[in-house]
Protein backbone atom coordinates (compact mmCIF):
# COMPACT_ATOMS: atom_id res chain seq x y z
CA UNK A 1 0.00 0.00 0.00
CA UNK A 2 1.67 3.43 -1.15
CA UNK A 3 0.57 6.07 1.55
CA UNK A 4 1.42 9.85 0.55
CA UNK A 5 4.90 11.18 0.92
CA UNK A 6 3.28 14.98 0.83
CA UNK A 7 1.16 15.61 3.28
CA UNK A 8 -0.22 19.38 3.00
CA UNK A 9 -2.59 18.63 5.51
CA UNK A 10 0.23 18.25 8.41
CA UNK A 11 0.67 22.13 7.99
CA UNK A 12 -3.13 22.43 8.83
CA UNK A 13 -3.42 20.62 11.90
CA UNK A 14 -4.46 23.60 14.62
CA UNK A 15 -5.13 26.83 14.58
CA UNK A 16 -2.04 28.01 16.04
CA UNK A 17 -0.09 25.99 13.14
CA UNK A 18 -2.30 27.70 10.71
CA UNK A 19 -1.58 31.00 11.80
CA UNK A 20 2.29 29.99 11.51
CA UNK A 21 1.70 29.78 8.06
CA UNK A 22 -0.69 32.00 7.31
CA UNK A 23 0.89 34.11 3.75
CA UNK A 24 -2.01 36.86 4.05
CA UNK A 25 -2.73 39.00 7.41
CA UNK A 26 -5.60 41.55 6.99
CA UNK A 27 -4.95 44.80 9.45
CA UNK A 28 -6.71 47.74 10.11
CA UNK A 29 -3.80 49.64 9.23
CA UNK A 30 -4.65 48.32 5.16
CA UNK A 31 -7.91 49.95 5.32
CA UNK A 32 -9.48 53.36 3.99
CA UNK A 33 -12.81 54.06 4.81
CA UNK A 34 -15.14 56.57 2.65
CA UNK A 35 -17.13 59.37 3.96
CA UNK A 36 -19.91 61.17 1.97
CA UNK A 37 -20.23 64.90 3.08
CA UNK A 38 -23.24 66.84 2.65
CA UNK A 39 -24.09 70.62 2.94
CA UNK A 40 -26.64 71.47 5.69
CA UNK A 41 -26.80 70.79 9.50
CA UNK A 42 -27.97 67.44 11.74
CA UNK A 43 -27.89 65.30 8.88
CA UNK A 44 -27.26 61.26 9.33
CA UNK A 45 -29.22 60.12 6.49
CA UNK A 46 -28.28 56.06 5.77
CA UNK A 47 -28.11 55.72 1.53
CA UNK A 48 -30.80 53.00 0.88
CA UNK A 49 -28.84 51.23 -1.47
CA UNK A 50 -25.93 50.88 1.22
CA UNK A 51 -26.84 50.13 4.40
CA UNK A 52 -25.11 51.15 7.16
CA UNK A 53 -23.65 53.79 4.56
CA UNK A 54 -24.26 57.81 5.60
CA UNK A 55 -24.46 61.17 4.11
CA UNK A 56 -23.25 63.66 7.06
CA UNK A 57 -23.33 66.80 7.11
CA UNK A 58 -20.28 68.49 8.77
CA UNK A 59 -21.76 68.29 11.88
CA UNK A 60 -22.98 65.18 12.44
CA UNK A 61 -19.77 63.68 10.41
CA UNK A 62 -17.77 63.93 13.57
CA UNK A 63 -19.46 60.99 15.53
CA UNK A 64 -18.41 58.69 11.97
CA UNK A 65 -15.07 60.40 12.47
CA UNK A 66 -14.91 59.78 16.51
CA UNK A 67 -15.53 55.70 15.43
CA UNK A 68 -13.18 55.36 12.65
CA UNK A 69 -10.11 57.00 15.36
CA UNK A 70 -11.76 54.85 17.96
CA UNK A 71 -11.00 51.63 15.73
CA UNK A 72 -7.70 52.98 14.93
CA UNK A 73 -8.57 53.43 10.86
CA UNK A 74 -6.14 55.70 9.80
CA UNK A 75 -7.26 57.07 6.33
CA UNK A 76 -10.53 58.64 5.24
CA UNK A 77 -11.23 59.11 1.32
CA UNK A 78 -13.80 62.17 1.06
CA UNK A 79 -17.00 62.21 -1.82
CA UNK A 80 -18.80 66.07 -1.55
CA UNK A 81 -22.03 65.67 -1.85
CA UNK A 82 -23.23 69.70 -2.81
CA UNK A 83 -26.27 71.59 -3.12
CA UNK A 84 -25.11 73.38 -6.03
CA UNK A 85 -24.13 71.73 -9.40
CA UNK A 86 -23.53 73.71 -12.87
CA UNK A 87 -22.00 72.58 -16.49
CA UNK A 88 -18.38 73.19 -15.06
CA UNK A 89 -18.85 71.50 -11.56
CA UNK A 90 -17.43 75.06 -10.35
CA UNK A 91 -18.03 74.25 -6.57
CA UNK A 92 -15.42 71.36 -6.60
CA UNK A 93 -12.97 73.87 -6.84
CA UNK A 94 -14.32 76.58 -4.72
CA UNK A 95 -12.60 77.25 -1.46
CA UNK A 96 -15.46 77.11 0.56
CA UNK A 97 -16.61 74.00 -1.47
CA UNK A 98 -18.13 71.22 0.83
CA UNK A 99 -14.74 68.66 0.38
CA UNK A 100 -12.45 71.65 1.28
CA UNK A 101 -14.77 72.40 4.37
CA UNK A 102 -14.93 68.85 5.58
CA UNK A 103 -11.06 67.93 4.89
CA UNK A 104 -10.57 71.56 7.42
CA UNK A 105 -12.58 70.44 9.87
CA UNK A 106 -11.38 67.10 9.92
CA UNK A 107 -7.96 68.03 9.63
CA UNK A 108 -8.60 70.39 12.72
CA UNK A 109 -10.26 67.66 15.01
CA UNK A 110 -7.97 65.25 14.10
CA UNK A 111 -4.53 66.24 12.76
CA UNK A 112 -2.92 62.61 12.13
CA UNK A 113 -5.94 61.31 10.34
CA UNK A 114 -5.14 60.93 6.29
CA UNK A 115 -7.45 62.84 4.63
CA UNK A 116 -7.24 61.47 0.68
CA UNK A 117 -9.61 64.02 -1.46
CA UNK A 118 -11.54 62.33 -4.26
CA UNK A 119 -10.50 64.35 -7.29
CA UNK A 120 -13.21 64.36 -10.17
CA UNK A 121 -16.29 66.47 -11.02
CA UNK A 122 -19.07 64.14 -11.40
CA UNK A 123 -20.96 64.73 -8.35
CA UNK A 124 -20.27 68.78 -8.89
CA UNK A 125 -21.50 68.87 -12.83
CA UNK A 126 -25.10 68.95 -13.59
CA UNK A 127 -24.77 66.44 -16.54
CA UNK A 128 -23.05 64.34 -14.19
CA UNK A 129 -20.14 63.24 -16.32
CA UNK A 130 -16.66 63.61 -14.95
CA UNK A 131 -15.40 66.49 -17.16
CA UNK A 132 -16.12 69.22 -19.25
CA UNK A 133 -19.27 68.32 -22.57
CA UNK A 134 -18.62 69.55 -25.85
CA UNK A 135 -21.94 69.46 -27.91
CA UNK A 136 -21.01 68.78 -31.21
CA UNK A 137 -23.62 67.78 -34.53
CA UNK A 138 -23.10 64.26 -33.37
CA UNK A 139 -23.57 64.28 -29.75
CA UNK A 140 -21.84 65.26 -26.96
CA UNK A 141 -18.33 64.42 -26.24
CA UNK A 142 -16.07 64.67 -23.11
CA UNK A 143 -13.17 67.02 -23.33
CA UNK A 144 -10.15 66.30 -22.11
CA UNK A 145 -7.51 69.01 -22.06
CA UNK A 146 -10.17 71.67 -21.01
CA UNK A 147 -11.33 68.99 -18.04
CA UNK A 148 -7.73 69.22 -16.81
CA UNK A 149 -7.55 72.27 -15.83
CA UNK A 150 -10.77 72.29 -13.82
CA UNK A 151 -9.58 68.69 -11.84
CA UNK A 152 -6.04 70.39 -11.33
CA UNK A 153 -7.48 73.47 -9.97
CA UNK A 154 -9.88 70.96 -7.42
CA UNK A 155 -7.08 69.29 -6.40
CA UNK A 156 -5.24 72.30 -5.78
CA UNK A 157 -7.66 74.09 -3.69
CA UNK A 158 -7.86 70.87 -2.21
CA UNK A 159 -4.88 70.29 -1.03
CA UNK A 160 -4.97 74.12 0.17
CA UNK A 161 -7.92 73.43 2.50
CA UNK A 162 -5.15 70.51 4.03
CA UNK A 163 -5.93 67.18 2.11
CA UNK A 164 -2.66 64.28 2.62
CA UNK A 165 -3.52 62.67 -0.45
CA UNK A 166 -4.86 63.87 -3.84
CA UNK A 167 -7.19 60.76 -5.45
CA UNK A 168 -7.93 61.86 -8.84
CA UNK A 169 -10.92 59.15 -10.44
CA UNK A 170 -11.67 61.17 -13.53
CA UNK A 171 -9.75 59.05 -15.76
CA UNK A 172 -9.15 61.66 -18.28
CA UNK A 173 -5.61 61.57 -20.49
CA UNK A 174 -2.44 63.09 -18.38
CA UNK A 175 -4.15 64.21 -15.36
CA UNK A 176 -1.64 63.07 -13.13
CA UNK A 177 0.84 65.25 -15.82
CA UNK A 178 -1.82 68.24 -15.13
CA UNK A 179 -2.40 67.60 -11.51
CA UNK A 180 1.30 67.28 -10.21
CA UNK A 181 2.25 70.30 -12.37
CA UNK A 182 -0.39 72.00 -10.22
CA UNK A 183 0.28 70.50 -6.93
CA UNK A 184 3.85 71.61 -7.55
CA UNK A 185 3.00 74.93 -8.67
CA UNK A 186 1.11 75.67 -5.53
CA UNK A 187 4.02 74.75 -3.55
CA UNK A 188 2.49 70.99 -2.57
CA UNK A 189 5.22 69.19 -4.08
CA UNK A 190 5.37 66.68 -1.39
CA UNK A 191 1.63 66.16 -1.75
CA UNK A 192 0.84 62.34 -3.04
CA UNK A 193 -0.83 61.54 -5.24
CA UNK A 194 -2.84 58.19 -5.50
CA UNK A 195 -4.33 57.61 -8.66
CA UNK A 196 -7.18 55.49 -9.79
CA UNK A 197 -5.35 54.53 -13.00
CA UNK A 198 -6.99 51.50 -13.80
CA UNK A 199 -11.09 52.45 -13.46
CA UNK A 200 -13.32 50.27 -15.59
CA UNK A 201 -16.30 51.46 -16.78
CA UNK A 202 -18.37 49.63 -14.43
CA UNK A 203 -22.45 48.37 -13.28
CA UNK A 204 -20.54 47.75 -9.74
CA UNK A 205 -20.62 51.92 -9.32
CA UNK A 206 -24.81 51.83 -9.32
CA UNK A 207 -25.34 52.52 -5.92
CA UNK A 208 -22.36 54.83 -5.66
CA UNK A 209 -23.97 56.85 -8.29
CA UNK A 210 -27.55 57.24 -6.42
CA UNK A 211 -25.38 57.78 -2.79
CA UNK A 212 -23.37 60.27 -4.23
CA UNK A 213 -26.11 61.91 -6.88
CA UNK A 214 -23.59 61.57 -9.43
CA UNK A 215 -25.46 59.54 -12.26
CA UNK A 216 -24.30 60.72 -16.20
CA UNK A 217 -27.76 62.69 -17.07
CA UNK A 218 -26.94 61.23 -20.90
CA UNK A 219 -24.89 58.67 -21.87
CA UNK A 220 -22.63 56.80 -20.37
CA UNK A 221 -18.56 56.51 -19.03
CA UNK A 222 -17.47 54.24 -21.86
CA UNK A 223 -15.31 56.84 -23.43
CA UNK A 224 -12.81 57.36 -20.98
CA UNK A 225 -13.51 54.66 -18.10
CA UNK A 226 -12.14 51.11 -19.22
CA UNK A 227 -13.90 48.72 -20.72
CA UNK A 228 -14.54 45.53 -18.61
CA UNK A 229 -12.51 43.07 -20.92
CA UNK A 230 -9.14 44.43 -21.18
CA UNK A 231 -6.13 43.50 -19.00
CA UNK A 232 -3.11 44.51 -21.17
CA UNK A 233 -4.53 48.17 -21.46
CA UNK A 234 -4.47 48.13 -17.42
CA UNK A 235 -0.76 47.91 -17.85
CA UNK A 236 -0.74 50.83 -20.45
CA UNK A 237 -2.80 53.38 -17.99
CA UNK A 238 -0.64 52.00 -15.12
CA UNK A 239 2.77 52.68 -16.78
CA UNK A 240 1.63 56.21 -18.08
CA UNK A 241 0.43 57.04 -14.32
CA UNK A 242 3.61 55.78 -12.90
CA UNK A 243 5.87 57.63 -15.83
CA UNK A 244 3.99 61.08 -14.77
CA UNK A 245 4.71 60.37 -11.18
CA UNK A 246 2.02 58.71 -9.49
CA UNK A 247 2.75 57.88 -5.75
CA UNK A 248 0.00 54.94 -5.51
CA UNK A 249 -1.81 53.02 -8.63
CA UNK A 250 -5.54 51.83 -8.07
CA UNK A 251 -7.19 49.42 -9.43
CA UNK A 252 -11.26 49.71 -9.35
CA UNK A 253 -13.28 47.54 -8.69
CA UNK A 254 -11.89 45.24 -6.84
CA UNK A 255 -13.50 41.59 -6.91
CA UNK A 256 -14.37 41.01 -10.57
CA UNK A 257 -10.45 42.71 -11.59
CA UNK A 258 -8.35 40.79 -9.26
CA UNK A 259 -6.15 39.55 -12.17
CA UNK A 260 -5.33 43.19 -13.01
CA UNK A 261 -4.20 43.74 -9.17
CA UNK A 262 -2.11 40.78 -9.62
CA UNK A 263 -0.74 41.99 -12.87
CA UNK A 264 0.35 45.19 -11.28
CA UNK A 265 2.03 43.82 -7.99
CA UNK A 266 4.16 41.76 -10.41
CA UNK A 267 5.24 45.01 -12.77
CA UNK A 268 5.29 47.73 -10.27
CA UNK A 269 6.76 48.44 -7.16
CA UNK A 270 4.67 51.68 -5.90
CA UNK A 271 1.63 50.72 -3.15
CA UNK A 272 -1.08 48.88 -4.97
CA UNK A 273 -4.42 50.00 -3.81
CA UNK A 274 -7.94 48.25 -4.31
CA UNK A 275 -11.02 49.21 -4.07
CA UNK A 276 -13.89 47.10 -3.12
CA UNK A 277 -16.56 49.37 -4.60
CA UNK A 278 -20.41 50.07 -3.93
CA UNK A 279 -22.25 47.27 -5.29
CA UNK A 280 -19.65 44.74 -3.98
CA UNK A 281 -20.75 46.01 -0.94
CA UNK A 282 -24.80 46.30 -1.17
CA UNK A 283 -24.35 42.66 -2.51
CA UNK A 284 -22.59 41.64 0.28
CA UNK A 285 -25.43 43.36 3.05
CA UNK A 286 -28.85 42.47 1.07
CA UNK A 287 -27.41 38.67 1.05
CA UNK A 288 -26.84 39.42 5.02
CA UNK A 289 -29.99 41.10 5.42
CA UNK A 290 -31.66 38.09 4.12
CA UNK A 291 -29.60 35.65 6.45
CA UNK A 292 -28.18 33.88 3.38
CA UNK A 293 -24.53 34.56 3.77
CA UNK A 294 -22.36 34.95 7.07
CA UNK A 295 -21.43 38.31 6.72
CA UNK A 296 -18.21 38.61 9.08
CA UNK A 297 -16.57 35.56 7.38
CA UNK A 298 -17.74 36.94 3.63
CA UNK A 299 -16.31 39.79 4.30
CA UNK A 300 -13.45 38.82 5.92
CA UNK A 301 -12.04 36.30 3.03
CA UNK A 302 -12.83 38.67 0.35
CA UNK A 303 -10.68 41.33 1.64
CA UNK A 304 -8.17 38.76 2.20
CA UNK A 305 -8.26 37.78 -1.52
CA UNK A 306 -7.88 41.33 -2.15
CA UNK A 307 -4.93 41.54 -0.26
CA UNK A 308 -3.19 38.16 -1.56
CA UNK A 309 -4.04 39.46 -4.96
CA UNK A 310 -1.20 41.85 -4.39
CA UNK A 311 -3.82 45.20 -2.76
CA UNK A 312 -1.80 46.83 -0.26
CA UNK A 313 -4.60 49.15 0.30
CA UNK A 314 -8.55 48.92 0.26
CA UNK A 315 -10.70 50.72 0.08
CA UNK A 316 -13.88 49.59 1.42
CA UNK A 317 -17.29 50.49 3.00
CA UNK A 318 -16.55 47.43 5.23
CA UNK A 319 -13.67 49.45 6.73
CA UNK A 320 -15.31 49.88 10.56
CA UNK A 321 -17.05 46.39 10.31
CA UNK A 322 -13.91 45.04 9.78
CA UNK A 323 -11.83 46.76 11.79
CA UNK A 324 -14.02 45.79 14.34
CA UNK A 325 -14.04 42.08 13.84
CA UNK A 326 -10.26 42.19 13.33
CA UNK A 327 -9.57 43.18 16.77
CA UNK A 328 -12.82 40.91 18.27
CA UNK A 329 -14.85 43.15 18.97
C1 LIG B 1 -16.35 59.45 -9.31
C2 LIG B 1 -16.27 58.17 -8.58
C3 LIG B 1 -17.07 57.01 -8.72
C4 LIG B 1 -16.66 56.12 -7.75
C5 LIG B 1 -15.61 56.72 -7.05
N1 LIG B 1 -15.37 57.97 -7.59
C6 LIG B 1 -18.22 56.74 -9.61
C7 LIG B 1 -18.07 56.72 -11.06
O1 LIG B 1 -16.99 56.84 -11.63
O2 LIG B 1 -19.13 56.61 -11.66
C8 LIG B 1 -17.27 54.77 -7.51
C9 LIG B 1 -17.16 54.26 -6.13
C10 LIG B 1 -18.04 53.14 -5.77
O3 LIG B 1 -18.83 52.59 -6.56
O4 LIG B 1 -17.98 52.77 -4.60
N2 LIG B 1 -15.64 59.53 -10.48
ZN1 LIG C 1 -16.32 61.27 -11.83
Amino acid sequence: MAYPIVRNRRLRNSAALRSLVRETNLEVNDFIAPIFVTEGEGIKEEITSMPGVYHWSLDTMEQELAEIVDLGIQAVLLFGVPDHKDPLGTSAYDDNGIVQRATRKIKSLYPEIVVIADTCLCQFTDHGHCGVVHTTECGAEIGNDDSLELLTKTAVSQAKAGADIIAPSNMMDGFVTAIRQGLDEAGFENTPIMSYSVKYSSAYYGPFREAAHSSPQFGDRKTYQMDPANAREALREAQSDVEEGADFLMVKPGLAYLDVVRMLRDRYSLPIVVYNVSAEYSMVKAAALQGWINEKEIVLETLTGMKRAGGDLIITYHAKDAARWLQGR
